[in-house]
C-alpha cells in the first residue's frame, strides 16, 4: 500500500479507536458526529472479481482499485496467452500482488471462490451473462455491486436475457448506465 494511504488510513483507525473507547466509558456520540466506518478488517477484504479478462486493461483500473481498498481482485480467462500479457502489464504497472489470475471457464470457476465478493465486473462472452449470475449470486456480500458491459453495444437477446434475470432477483436494486457500450449496474442488499 502506498505510505500517503496508509498514513491517512492510520488516522482513520486512530479515530476509529477513540470512538470505541467513548462508547466502552458510556459516552455516546449521535450518528452525524461518528465516523461509522466499515474497520480494518473489512477494509481489507473488499473482494473484485471480474470475468473475461482478456488482455487486461480492464484489469489494471480494477487491480488499482484493489490496491487503494486495500483489497484483491481475482480475474478468469480462458485463453492463456491473454493472462500472460495481462499479467506481464500488471508487473509493468507495479499491482501484481494484488492481482490473482486464474485460468479456465469462469463458469466452473466461480464455484471454488470464497463467499464476500464485494464487486463483480460481467465482461466475457455474452451468452454466459446468465449462468454466471447464478453462479456468483450466493457468493455475493451484502451490498454488493455488480457492472455488466455490453448491453447497448452489441446489446442484443443475451444483454435483454441478463437485464431481465437481474432485475428479477429479489433484494437486487438495478439500473441502466449510459456508459462506454452500456453497463447494468446492480447492488445486491438482502435483509
Ligand atoms: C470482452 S473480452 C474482456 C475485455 C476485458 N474485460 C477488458 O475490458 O479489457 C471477453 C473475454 O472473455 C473471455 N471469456 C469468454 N468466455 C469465457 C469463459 N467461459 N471463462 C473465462 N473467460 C471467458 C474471452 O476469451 C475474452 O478474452
Amino acid at each position: 500500500m502506498d505510505d500517503r494511504v496508509a498514513q491517512v488510513l492510520e488516522l482513520y483507525h486512530e479515530r476509529l479507536q477513540a470512538e470505541r473507547e467513548e462508547r466502552n466509558a458510556g459516552i455516546h456520540r449521535p450518528n452525524s458526529e461518528r465516523f461509522l466506518a466499515v474497520g480494518r478488517r473489512t477494509g481489507q477484504l473488499i473482494s473484485i472479481l471480474e470475468l473475461g479478462t482478456s488482455y487486461g486493461y480492464s484489469t489494471i483500473w480494477l487491480a488499482e482499485a484493489a490496491r487503494t481498498a486495500g483489497g484483491r481482485l481475482v480475474t478468469m480467462e480462458l485463453e492463456p496467452h491473454k493472462i500472460a500479457y495481462a499479467r506481464d502489464m500488471a508487473e509493468r504497472a507495479g499491482l501484481a500482488d494484488y492481482v490473482d489470475f486464474r485460468h479456465g471457464d469462469a463458469l466452473s470457476l466461480i464455484g471454488r471462490m470464497d463467499d464476500g465478493i464485494d464487486f463483480v465486473l460481467m465482461d466475457l462472452w455474452k451468452d454466459l451473462y446468465v449462468p454466471c449470475l447464478e453462479a456468483v449470486l450466493p457468493k455475493l456480500a451484502p451490498g454488493a455491486i455488480i457492472v455488466a458491459d455490453n448491453m447497448r453495444v452489441p446489446g442484443g437477446e443475451d444483454a435483454r436475457k441478463y437485464q431481465q434475470a437481474v432485475r428479477a432477483i429479489p433484494h437486487m436494486l438495478s439500473v441502466p448506465l449510459p456508459v462506454g457500450t452500456g453497463l447494468e449496474v446492480s447492488r445486491y442488499l438482502p435483509v
